[in-house]
């Protein structure tokens, strides 16, 4: 059997520790219900919708413990879900991978981590306006 021609995954809005506010990008952390079904840690251009409805959005993943917080020790799928403002609390959302963007870093700041961010959403932006490069 080959590559599927999708990787998609299935999980619910819950709350997250709340600093990606802080951090300027406020982020769903998202409860999976199958972690098989994820890739490997990293962050994903991913488009986003929210069943029953169909209509997709951009969306900058990161999957991963967060290595640059120590008190994080779970693996955790957070989602910068792009030019969107509104309460996602309970919903259940859908990932459709579109590219690989990099993998998850320790960062000695959080300077850094918020440039980091702010260039893979940009990034993602472009990934997502071209045609899916699957990992
Ligand atoms: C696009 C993106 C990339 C991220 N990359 C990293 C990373 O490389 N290293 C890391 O420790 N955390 C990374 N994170 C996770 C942030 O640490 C996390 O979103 C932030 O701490 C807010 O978490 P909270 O919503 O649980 O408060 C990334 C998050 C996003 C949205």
């Amino acid at each position: 059997m080959g590559h599927p021609s999708t990787l998609s995954f299935r999980g619910t809005v819950v709350h997250g520790d709340k600093r990606g506010r802080e951090l300027g990008f406020p982020t769903a952390n998202i409860s999976i219900a199958d972690h098989a079904a994820l890739p490997i840690d990293g962050v994903y251009a991913c488009w986003v919708t929210f069943p029953p409805a169909t209509e997709q959005h951009g969306a900058t993943i990161s999957i991963g413990d967060n290595p640059t917080f120590d008190d994080v020790t779970d693996r955790r799928v957070e989602a910068f879900i792009h030019d969107f403002d509104g309460d996602l609390y309970d919903a259940e959302v859908e990932f459709t991978v579109h590219a690989w963007l990099r993998g998850m870093f320790r960062y000695e700041s959080l300077v850094e981590l918020i440039e980091k961010t702010a260039a893979d959403v940009a990034a993602s932006r472009i990934a997502l306006a071209l045609p899916p490069q699957l990992p």
